[in-house]
């Protein structure tokens, strides 16, 4: 039998309540989110709205497991990047290839900067973006609570 590999696929609506599972437990890791997950349906909600606009959601499976996600959202004129792995299939680039895939969308048919807010301590997630070539703005750090803050950067 073969051993299965890390697959990307594009995200379905039957894909969000699996979806919404990962969101969940990730949130509850102090140093990656602030408040509430998304809702399943608000996650059904942003799948349908991604494929309608042709921006990508990308999931990533280990066999029929979902470990990772990746998704682009557009506000106010900005294309926000969102990535998270399951804890227990980090470090093996999942999300470098979740990142790389998002981006060369915008590469080819998307000519808009893409953004992304991080929390200051959320050290992981910085270097990550650092070694992708992600670079700070010059937005002043946006305070979430009394010792969180979001740093923006954004990918030349
Ligand atoms: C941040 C996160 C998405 C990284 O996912 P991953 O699949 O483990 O990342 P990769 O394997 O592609 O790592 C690529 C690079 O990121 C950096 N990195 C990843 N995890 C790291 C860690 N724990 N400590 C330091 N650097 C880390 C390294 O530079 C790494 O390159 P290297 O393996 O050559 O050292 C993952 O830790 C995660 O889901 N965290 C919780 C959710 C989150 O914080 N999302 C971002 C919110 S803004």
């Amino acid at each position: 039998m073969t051993k299965p590999s890390v697959m990307l696929k594009k995200a379905q609506i039957k894909n969000a309540r699996s979806i919404q599972l990962l969101w969940s437990e990730i949130y509850q890791e102090n140093s990656c989110f602030v408040g509430q997950p998304a809702s399943t349906s608000r996650i059904k909600e942003l799948i349908a709205s991604n494929r309608v606009h042709k921006v990508p959601y990308l999931l990533a499976f280990f066999g029929d497991q979902l470990i990772g996600s990746c998704e682009i959202i557009i506000r106010n004129n900005k294309a926000l990047i969102g990535v998270m792995v399951d804890s227990k299939y980090r470090k093996s680039g999942t999300a470098t290839r979740l990142i790389n895939a998002c981006l060369e969308y915008f590469n080819h048919y998307d000519k808009n900067t893409v953004y992304l807010w991080v929390l200051d301590r959320n050290l992981p997630a910085i270097q990550l973006y650092k070694k992708l070539g992600f670079i700070r703005t010059s937005s002043s750090p946006r305070p979430i609570n009394k010792d969180s803050h979001l740093i923006e950067f954004k990918k030349p």
